[in-house]
């Protein structure tokens, strides 16, 4: 499986998803402003993904900022973060991640810059450790979902590309082609940048899980014809009461699935899950260029000159659509969600099946 990100000998690589699938590049981060460019231009995409490209920006200007003390160090982190949270707003993963680190700082705040600096480089080696292993729990919660002969429609990219590796969406997938199941993937194309043509159709054509390019319009006839048995899709921000954040047409897709009775998934780690937002109204949407829906990858131009132009990157799909949210800690039904913002609490009855 291709490496999306990785800290080697003090810099970021990241493998440049705008040129997939033709090239596989990897671009050279030695500072945090390039890690955010790198997530601003969808070098790197994907919620998780982001969130372990944030952290190791952190590391990275860590490693750079000649600080008098720790105070002075702390304050000059917080230019740091906020340059990282301005770079995509909808995914919670930076806030999460942002988060994360303040907390880290402040309980290591005695250990010395020096040796702050490397703790910090080991603390954003482990949250990329820690997604890959949240990934699989979530395949094997979510599993129980995929049957012999099932037809899953997915949408955008949440696959080992989006995250540290093995995907949320794609982890169900992955744990029932390890059991031997047979089933078969339908991925939506995505426009208007195509992660679903350029990324998930390539992602799983290499793992060898049996993938059906369709446009984004053309799942509604598939679900009259009867050729999809289930969705499952990945999310940038899920919040308390189980509305869904993801990428734009996840909406359309989700009310399509309640039109035809086909149940409807989300995968998501706890840190796409932002439990300080009440209902999905709140949800920040990115806007992004117009170029992105007037020309192919920014050169072949597709509509006139000066037309008007709406570019959401996401759109909001109430959880009444949802059928259950699957994380590493079960698979739960959207209004029970909430229950997990306590992590101590027993939300062992709350489960919906078990994991495979
Ligand atoms: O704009 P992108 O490519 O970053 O959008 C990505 C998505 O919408 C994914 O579905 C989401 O981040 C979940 S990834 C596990």
């Amino acid at each position: 499986m291709v490496k999306t990100i990785d800290w080697v000998d003090g810099k970021v690589m990241m493998l440049d998803q705008s040129k997939l699938p033709i090239d596989v590049t990897y671009i050279e981060c030695t500072d945090y402003l390039r890690v955010a460019e790198g997530i601003r231009k969808l070098w790197i995409r994907g919620a998780p993904a982001i969130g372990i490209a944030a952290s190791m920006g952190i590391a990275l200007a860590a490693q750079q900022i000649r600080a008098e003390g720790i105070e002075d160090f702390t304050k000059k982190l917080e230019p740091v973060y906020k340059t990282l949270l301005e770079t995509r707003p909808t995914a919670v993963n930076i806030q999460w991640a942002v988060n994360r680190f303040r907390t880290f700082v402040e309980s290591n705040r005695d250990a010395g810059i020096q040796h702050l600096r490397e703790l910090l480089i080991g603390e954003a080696k482990k949250v990329l450790e820690e997604d890959i292993a949240l990934n699989r729990a979530i395949g094997l919660w979510g599993a129980q979902f995929i049957k012999d002969g099932d037809t899953i429609l997915t949408h955008c990219n949440a696959g080992s590309l989006a995250t540290g590796g093995y995907g949320t969406a794609t982890a169900p997938m992955r744990v029932a082609k390890e059991q031997g199941k047979k089933f078969s993937v339908i991925a939506d194309e995505t426009r208007p940048v195509l992660q679903g043509a350029r990324l998930t159709a390539w992602e799983l054509m290499e793992d060898g899980i049996p993938v059906t390019l369709i446009t984004d319009n053309t799942a509604g006839a598939l679900m009259q014809k009867g050729e999809i048995d289930l969705a499952i899709v990945g999310t940038d921000r899920t919040v308390r009461n189980g509305d869904v954040a993801n990428k734009i047409g996840t909406y359309t897709v989700a009310v399509l699935c309640k039109e035809h009775g086909i149940p409807f998934y989300v995968a998501a780690p706890l840190s796409s899950i932002d439990f300080s937002i009440p209902t999905g109204d709140l949800i920040p949407i990115e806007e992004r260029d117009a170029s992105e829906v007037t020309h192919i990858f920014g050169t072949c131009r597709i509509a006139p000159e000066g037309v008007r132009v709406r570019n959401l990157a996401f759109d909001v799909t109430p959880a009444r659509y949802v059928t259950a949210i699957i994380t590493e800690k079960g698979a739960f039904r959207p209004e029970d969600l909430k229950e997990l913002a306590e992590a101590d609490k027993d939300i062992s009855g709350l489960r919906i099946g078990a994991a495979q």
